[in-house]
């Protein structure tokens, strides 16, 4: 797959103004289960997934132009001004290594605003990711976890 042939596309959901998700909770499963990443999202709970991708404000995606098939994906929330959290970053395992992650979340970050930070937290798969593509390491970070 090149990443030319792929074609990329923001969904931005601002206070006061509501649509529809531009993803399928199936669709959702499907390329977090084809990038990896469904090992550690609750991938066997289809209304959970779906709550995720309504409740989520900034969604950038990236689909193969004819057949539509979702091969790469970046979940956020953020109130674009101050702050934006990317809580899943993933790629079609066979689309991986070709500038897909990079540009979803350039096309992210420019989505947010130069007002807004943009934080993640690095699967122990990608720790070595974000550091190459020149995100800062963040310290002074806390969270108290999920518990399911
Ligand atoms: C991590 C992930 C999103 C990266 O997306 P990608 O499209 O494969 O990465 P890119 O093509 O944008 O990579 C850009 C650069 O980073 C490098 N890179 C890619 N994955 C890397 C990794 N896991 N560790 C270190 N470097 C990596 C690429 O080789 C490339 O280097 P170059 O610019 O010097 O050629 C993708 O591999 C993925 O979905 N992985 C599984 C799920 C996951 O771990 N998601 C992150 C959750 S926090």
């Amino acid at each position: 797959m090149n990443r030319l042939e792929l074609s990329y596309e923001v969904f931005t959901r601002r206070a006061g103004a509501t649509t529809g998700s531009p993803v399928t909770p199936d669709e959702f499963r499907d390329v977090l289960r084809r990038s990896t990443l469904g090992e550690r999202r609750p991938v066997d709970d289809l209304e959970r997934l779906g709550r995720m991708l309504d409740n989520s404000n900034l969604i950038v995606t990236a689909r193969e132009p004819v057949r539509r098939l979702l091969i790469g994906i970046s979940r956020c929330v953020t109130d674009f001004g101050y702050c934006c959290y990317c809580s899943d970053l993933a790629v079609d395992e066979a689309a991986q290594r070709q500038g897909v992650g990079k540009e979803l979340l350039r096309l992210t970050q420019e989505a947010a605003g130069e007002e807004a930070t943009l934080l993640l937290v690095a699967a122990p798969n990608a720790k070595d990711y974000y550091p190459h593509i020149g995100m800062t390491h963040v310290q002074a970070c806390y969270a108290w976890n999920r518990r399911r």
